[in-house]
C-alpha cells in the first residue's frame, strides 16, 4: 500500500519533470534546433590575415581627416585594394587629425577633387616597407609615391628616425600604427603636399618656429585596438537549460526511490 503511492508519486515527478523539460525545450521556438545544422563541412583554409585599413585608421590615431577624406576620394579602395592583392603591400603614411587642423598657408580646401585624390594617393607607396628598409630607401634619392612618377618624396634615415621631405612638407615618422608584412601604417606629423600641385616655389622655412604650434604631449604611440573583437559565446542556451532540468529531476526521483528503500 504504502510502497504504490510512493512509486505513484514517483512515477508522476518524473511525468512532470518529463514534461516540463520537454515544454521548456520547445516553448522557444528554438531556431537552432529547428535549422537543420549543415554538416561540419572542412574549414576553409585559413585566409590570410585580412588587414582592414578603414578599421585600423578609425581605432588608432586619432586619424578621423585622414580617413574621411581617403573615403571621399576612394582612395581607400586602391589602398585596401593594393593591401589585399599584391604582393609587395604597402605603406602608408597617416598625418594625425591635429597635422590637418594646423595646415594654413597652402590649405587643401581650394584643390579640385582629382588634386585632392592625388594628395592623398601622395601619402602611400606601392610597397610595404619596415621602418629598417627606410634606411636604403633613403639613399636612393626621390621615390615615387602611389600618386605616380612626377609626385616623389625624399627620405632619411639617422640614428633610427624616418625623416620625410616632400619639399613643402618636412616631417618624420613618430610611431608605426601597424607594421606587418605586407601593410605598413606610419603616423607622420604633417600632411605631405607634393611639388606636383603646389609647385617648387616652396617658401623660406616657415620663420616662427616657436613652440606652442607643436604640443609635446601630442605624439604617443598609437593606441591599440581597445577591444577589437570581444568573444560571443553563443552555445545552444535552450539545450544545456533541458539537460539540467532533467538532471534536477533525476536527482529528485532517486532521492525519493531511496526513501522508499529505506523505508522497507
Ligand atoms: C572594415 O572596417 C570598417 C570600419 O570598421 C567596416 O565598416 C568595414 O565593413 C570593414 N570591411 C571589411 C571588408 O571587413
Ligand atoms: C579586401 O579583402 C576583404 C576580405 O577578403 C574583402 O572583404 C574586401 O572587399 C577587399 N577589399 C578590396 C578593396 O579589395
Ligand atoms: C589655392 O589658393 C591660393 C590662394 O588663396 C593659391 O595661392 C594657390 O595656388 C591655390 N592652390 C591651388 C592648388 O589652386
Ligand atoms: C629630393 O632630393 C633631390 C636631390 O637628391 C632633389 O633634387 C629633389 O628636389 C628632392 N625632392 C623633394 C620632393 O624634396
Amino acid at each position: 500500500m504504502e510502497f504504490s503511492r510512493i512509486f505513484l508519486f514517483s512515477c508522476s515527478v518524473l511525468l512532470l519533470c518529463s514534461s516540463l523539460a520537454y515544454g521548456q525545450a520547445k516553448s522557444p521556438p528554438a531556431p537552432v534546433a529547428l535549422t537543420p545544422t549543415p554538416t561540419p563541412t572542412p574549414a576553409p583554409a585559413p585566409a590570410p590575415e585580412h588587414v582592414n585599413i578603414s578599421y585600423l585608421l578609425s581605432v588608432a590615431g586619432p586619424f578621423n581627416t585622414f580617413l574621411d577624406y581617403l573615403e571621399s576620394t576612394k582612395v581607400i579602395d586602391t589602398f585596401q585594394n593594393q593591401a589585399n592583392n599584391t604582393e609587395q603591400g604597402i605603406t602608408i603614411f597617416v598625418p594625425k587629425d591635429s597635422a590637418f587642423k594646423n595646415l594654413k598657408k597652402p590649405s587643401l580646401s581650394n584643390l579640385t577633387d582629382d588634386q585632392l585624390k592625388q594628395v592623398m594617393l601622395f601619402h602611400g607607396l606601392t610597397k610595404y616597407y619596415s621602418l629598417a628598409d627606410f634606411n636604403d630607401l633613403s639613399s636612393k634619392g626621390p621615390v615615387s609615391t602611389f600618386a605616380g612618377g612626377q609626385y616623389t618624396m625624399n627620405f632619411t634615415y639617422k640614428a633610427g628616425t624616418v625623416g620625410l621631405d616632400s619639399g613643402w612638407s618636412i616631417t618624420k615618422i613618430t610611431s608605426a600604427v601597424h607594421s606587418t608584412d605586407p601593410v605598413a601604417i606610419y603616423q607622420v606629423d604633417k600632411v605631405l603636399l607634393p611639388e606636383a600641385i603646389f609647385g617648387t616655389d616652396i617658401p623660406p622655412m616657415p620663420a616662427p618656429a616657436p613652440a606652442p604650434d607643436v604640443s609635446p604631449t601630442a605624439d604617443s604611440p598609437a593606441e591599440d585596438s581597445k577591444d577589437s573583437n570581444s568573444p560571443k559565446s553563443s552555445p545552444s542556451k535552450s539545450s544545456s537549460h533541458r539537460i539540467m532540468n532533467l538532471g534536477i529531476c533525476s536527482q529528485l526521483i532517486l532521492a525519493v526511490l531511496g526513501g522508499v528503500v529505506l523505508v522497507f
